[in-house]
């Protein structure tokens, strides 16, 4: 059993930053806990903590304080953004249609499933097999004008990064809202509302060192989105609800951390990420590197192996110390490829062996050393396994 464990999965979430936790601690304890809508002493100690944290969050991205919306974290920014935009369409007497591409998180995807329910329409657009995004594609659907586009900033699977700018400039001469989910981006890419122009921005905080629970949306044009959920007026009535005072706080440090390290953490994060790579491949040459001819995130690193199930390799680097994701969810109790490996063209099976790992904060080099050197074993072991269950 191996003493201590490697943590590669910083793109599912990060531990909280001591900082972060020093910071949003007197929100929770007896000292700031009041509901920041209330008038007295309790109340406006809490809402000056709201509030700071909200003008953090806005410095961070280049966004106005009163653009940021605390949500429970990014999967309620990409509903909001997405199903928000194409309600607000509906009221301006516009078809409710929702264009996103292929490879968006689950969030953006199942949102703009919703608009369907809602008697609207999805979009999908394909992307190339180096997962950007096809323009021919995206502009035959902004010629329908549809009520929002919603491209990621950096997919959370393989790390492609989409030339944002180029899509958020169409999006604005077609007239469209554009919305772009930056969870992986931020703290990793120079994430800021003030270099283009979009509409709507998600960020979430346990990907950057904040607790889980906590995210935010900026969104730059009020009148194109409505509230999804309702109750008091809360933050502009765009997100009611008794606002999470310590968790908005927590997000407000984390968002300063971020971009205080940005530069020299990125840097860092793609030199470890390199390593990793040569040395994986130099232990297993026949891998493949997803997206290594485009722009790629500076901590994510999708490896593809054949032969070899992902399920099984991440359990055996699980025991050998190494925690990684593998590149396929697990849903209704089978195991099915990645839709974005899927939409980039990778064979299933190859996609059904794929590994994700992910740097952060506290990764280092002795972490892609361990990573490495336990690697040629699991991957022998499970072709094994897979050759004797006759499954290569
Ligand atoms: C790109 C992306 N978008 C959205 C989310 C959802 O964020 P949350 O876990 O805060 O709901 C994630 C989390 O995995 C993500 O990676």
């Amino acid at each position: 059993m191996p003493t201590t464990h490697v943590y590669l999965d910083h793109a599912a979430t990060t531990p909280v930053r001591p900082e972060v936790l020093d910071a949003m601690l007197p929100y929770l304890g007896s000292q700031s806990f009041g509901n920041p809508s209330s008038s007295h002493r309790f109340g406006r100690a809490a809402r000056a903590g709201l509030e700071q944290a909200r003008r953090e969050v806005a410095a961070a991205l280049g966004a106005e304080p009163n653009q940021i919306i605390f949500t429970s974290g990014g999967t309620e920014a990409d509903n909001l953004a997405v199903v928000g935009s194409a309600l607000a369409a509906r009221d301006r007497g516009q078809p409710m249609v929702a264009c996103v591409s292929a490879i968006e998180h689950k969030a953006v995807l199942a949102a703009a499933h919703h608009v369907v329910h809602l008697g609207g329409q999805e979009v999908i657009l394909p992307v190339g097999s180096d997962g950007v995004l096809d323009f021919d594609a995206l502009d035959r659907a902004l010629s329908e004008r549809p009520a929002v586009v919603s491209v990621m900033w950096v997919n959370n699977e393989v790390g492609v990064v989409q030339p944002v700018k180029a899509i958020a400039d169409r999006c604005c001469d077609a007239g469209c809202a554009f919305h772009t989910d930056a969870v992986q981006a931020f703290g990793k890419e120079p994430v800021s509302v003030t270099d283009f122009e979009c509409t709507f921005l998600t960020i979430s905080g346990h990907k950057i060192g904040a607790p889980k629970g906590i995210g935010a949306l900026v969104v730059k044009d009020r009148k194109a989105v409505e509230a999804i959920i309702h109750g008091g007026g809360q933050q502009f009535g765009i997100r009611p609800g008794t606002e999470n005072v310590a968790g908005a706080v927590a997000l407000g440090r984390a968002a300063q951390l971020a971009v205080e390290e940005r530069e020299a953490e990125s840097a860092r994060l793609s030199q470890l990420r390199d390593d990793l790579v040569a040395r994986l491949r130099a232990a297993v040459p026949d891998i493949h590197v997803a997206v290594e001819s485009s722009a790629r995130a500076v901590n994510i690193v999708s490896v593809s192996v054949p032969g070899a199930e992902s399920e099984a390799m991440l359990m055996h680097l699980d025991l050998a110390g190494v925690a990684v994701s593998g590149g396929s969810a697990c849903s209704t109790g089978a195991v099915e490829p990645s839709h974005v490996l899927l939409a980039m063209g990778m064979p299933r099976e190859l996609a059904l062996g794929t590994l994700r790992f992910s740097l952060g904060h506290d990764s280092t080099v002795a972490d892609i050393e361990r990573a490495a050197d336990v690697f040629p074993g699991v991957v022998s072991k499970v072709r094994k396994l897979s050759e004797v269950l006759g499954r290569a």
